[in-house]
């Protein structure tokens, strides 16, 4: 009997690739000179003062704008969760979890089946067949994660996906999202304004000055985890690297002219 050998999928050289890019808009600059490397199934959180260019620099890398100068590369399928993204009104939440699939070819069976299992991970199973506006903020913004995560991608940009979320849900959500994450191989580039999300949930945790901005601090979060529930925030080594964090947020405020 033969053996079949699966091929291998070439190796990703590094996952997102960010080299000087700066974006003007009409003569002001956003970002100035930002450089990001994110090496494959790694999760950095960016963190920066709002109106520093965060949302911009995540469009840039989803392909929706192009900068001024510079050049932004990623590998892979990419899936995106934008800040205030909407969901189709006039699609159930099954429906739109499964409208991503349809581009990868699944029939119509499948796609429902795989739909509902996104959904059953964000805990929203029993709200498969409700319409958006029967839902909460919250719960609509954890159908768009379930959207996203349902064509298992390469790399997943999430601007704020949490931002909108009551506390409790917030730390839920957090913790499912890095159980999703962990062993997937997915790479993920998650802005927060939460100090204390990104330290549970990053190997790295970027932070950006204010406009125009560019990355001041890339520090490493060498905490074991999980890390994301309440008490696991209390510990003195993950005071110490949120610290850290908030004084150079508050430094690069400074800069700001
Ligand atoms: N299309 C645009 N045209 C003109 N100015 C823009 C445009 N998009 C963004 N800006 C400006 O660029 C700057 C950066 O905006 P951006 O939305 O990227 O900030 P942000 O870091 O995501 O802020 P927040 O944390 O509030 O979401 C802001 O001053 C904003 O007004
Ligand atoms: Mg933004």
């Amino acid at each position: 009997m033969g053996v079949v050998t699966p091929e291998e999928p070439p190796p990703l050289p590094a996952s997102i690739i960010v080299t000087d890019v700066t974006q003007q808009f009409s003569m002001l600059p956003a970002l100035a000179g930002v450089n990001l490397a994110v090496q494959p199934g790694e999760f950095v959180c960016l963190v920066g003062p709002s109106g520093c260019g965060k949302t911009s620099l995540l469009r840039i890398l989803a392909g929706l704008a192009r900068p001024t100068r510079g050049t932004a590369q990623l590998a892979g399928r990419v899936a995106t969760v934008f800040q205030g993204q909407s969901l189709f009104p006039w699609l159930t939440a099954i429906d739109n979890v499964a409208y991503g699939l349809q581009l990868a070819g699944m029939t119509t069976a499948r796609r429902r089946e795989a739909a509902l299992a996104q959904l059953r991970r964000v805990g929203l199973e029993r709200f498969a067949r409700a319409y958006p506006h029967t839902l909460s903020g919250g719960m609509q913004q954890r159908v768009n994660i379930a959207r996203a995560l349902a064509i298992s991608p390469d790399v997943l940009l999430m601007d704020e996906p949490f931002g909108s979320l009551d506390e409790q849900t917030r730390i839920r959500m957090q913790d499912q999202l890095v159980a999703l994450w962990q062993g997937s191989g997915t790479t993920v580039l998650f802005v927060t304004h939460s100090v204390d999300e990104a330290v549970a949930m990053g190997d790295r945790v970027c932070v950006m000055s204010a406009r125009p901005g560019r990355i001041i601090l890339d520090l490493s979060i060498d905490l074991p985890r999980p890390r994301t529930r309440y008490a696991d925030r209390e510990s003195l080594a993950f005071r110490a690297a949120a610290t850290r964090i908030w004084e150079t947020l508050e430094q690069g405020l400074r800069t700001e002219d």
